[in-house]
């Protein structure tokens, strides 16, 4: 069995698997969200202390399974510095002591992997992740080979979500809050421009439209004088820009990539207003569209923890867990997801 820890954001997560059959056999998460609600963010620091009292709580569940781990796997990077470290300490302490392995998993990896729990991998897949860090499409052919076609110039599809919602004086995280009134809203109210049209650039950009967001906001007389309806129509016009941004540079991708296997993963991939839209393009361009249960969409340990599976089985591991260090920046080399 192999014991997994997130916490490179907001979600304090543990999960088991058990090596030999993928089954998830624990797993639990502890989220943040109503902690930071009230700042439009995560903060740092309140997070990263909020991890020191959940991460050992949830640990004290996994005892009976101690004598039967074979690794533990942890988070090391991209992510919160100082909430990352959380994990990792507790990672390598309980290697440490129990004698095991230490397994680092690059959580957009992790990402990845929330479409195999408890499930073979499927290789060659095309790749949408769309979190709160990070929008990028990638090629992954196999654990080993994954390579970003494209990515995103400035925000990401969670972070104008989660802007979007605080500039109307909603909480965080913005994403299921704006989902949700979108779907009392009408969508084509606000004429917002879709990033990036007359380019022919394969790329993601959302900060013009976060912009296009603030200055209708302004002319309406700002967030407190907006009716609900007005929000609800800014929220859905705002969501049919980000789906119209996603398809026309989607189909580019379609148009030059012949895999068949196509997926959504990250927080925002639980949007079902994207996910319809992108059963529908994958139908037009003969493609399965792949997706992960709701519950592993955002972060959690159990996407972390089959990603580990995979890695224990290829050695892929460090004997020396004090050799297991949080990785502040990482270069992309050709571009490959290192
Ligand atoms: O993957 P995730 O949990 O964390 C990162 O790795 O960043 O993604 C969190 C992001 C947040 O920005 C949140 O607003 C967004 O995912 N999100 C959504 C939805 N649910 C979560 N965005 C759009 N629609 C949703 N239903
Ligand atoms: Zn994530």
């Amino acid at each position: 069995m192999i014991l997994s820890i997130e916490s490179s954001c907001d979600d304090s997560s543990i999960a088991i698997t058990e090596i030999e059959t993928h089954k998830l056999l624990y797993h639990k998460k502890i989220s943040q969200e109503h902690e930071h609600a009230c700042y439009g963010g995560v903060v740092p620091e309140l997070a990263s202390r909020l991890h020191a009292v959940a991460l050992p709580r949830i640990l004290e569940e996994t005892k009976p399974w101690f004598d039967k781990l074979k690794a533990v796997a942890v988070t090391n990077q991209p992510g919160l510095g100082v909430t990352l470290l959380e994990g990792i300490a507790m990672a390598k302490t309980l290697a440490v002591l129990l004698e095991i392995p230490l397994i680092p998993v690059h959580h957009l990896k992790g990402h990845i992997y929330s479409l195999f729990i408890e499930k073979p991998t499927r290789f060659p897949m095309l790749v949408l992740l769309i979190s709160g860090g990070h929008t990028m499409v990638i090629r992954v052919e196999s654990f080993e080979k994954m390579e970003i076609l494209a990515t995103s110039m400035d925000d990401s599809v969670g972070e104008s979500f989660d802007k979007t919602a605080k500039m109307m004086g909603l909480c965080y995280p913005g994403g299921p809050i704006i989902e949700e009134m979108a779907r009392r809203g009408d969508e084509n109210r606000f004429d917002l421009p879709v990033p990036l049209r007359n380019s022919k650039l394969i790329a993601f950009s959302l900060s013009g439209l976060k912009n296009a967001v603030r200055l209708t906001v302004e002319s309406l007389g700002g967030s407190e004088a907006m009716s609900e309806q007005d929000k609800c129509d800014l929220a859905a016009s705002f969501q049919k820009a980000v789906k119209l941004h996603l398809l026309q540079k989607s189909k580019k991708i379609f148009k030059q990539e012949p895999v068949k296997d196509f997926a959504i993963v990250g927080g925002a991939s639980a949007n079902l207003y994207l996910r319809n839209a992108y059963e529908k393009l994958c139908d037009e361009f003969g493609k399965t569209l792949h997706v992960a249960p709701l519950e592993y969409c955002s972060d959690n340990a159990a996407m972390i923890g089959r990603y580990a599976l995979d890695a224990y089985a290829r050695n892929a591991y460090a004997d020396d867990p004090n050799s297991v260090d949080l990785i502040v920046t990482k270069k992309q080399k050709n571009n490959t997801l290192l």
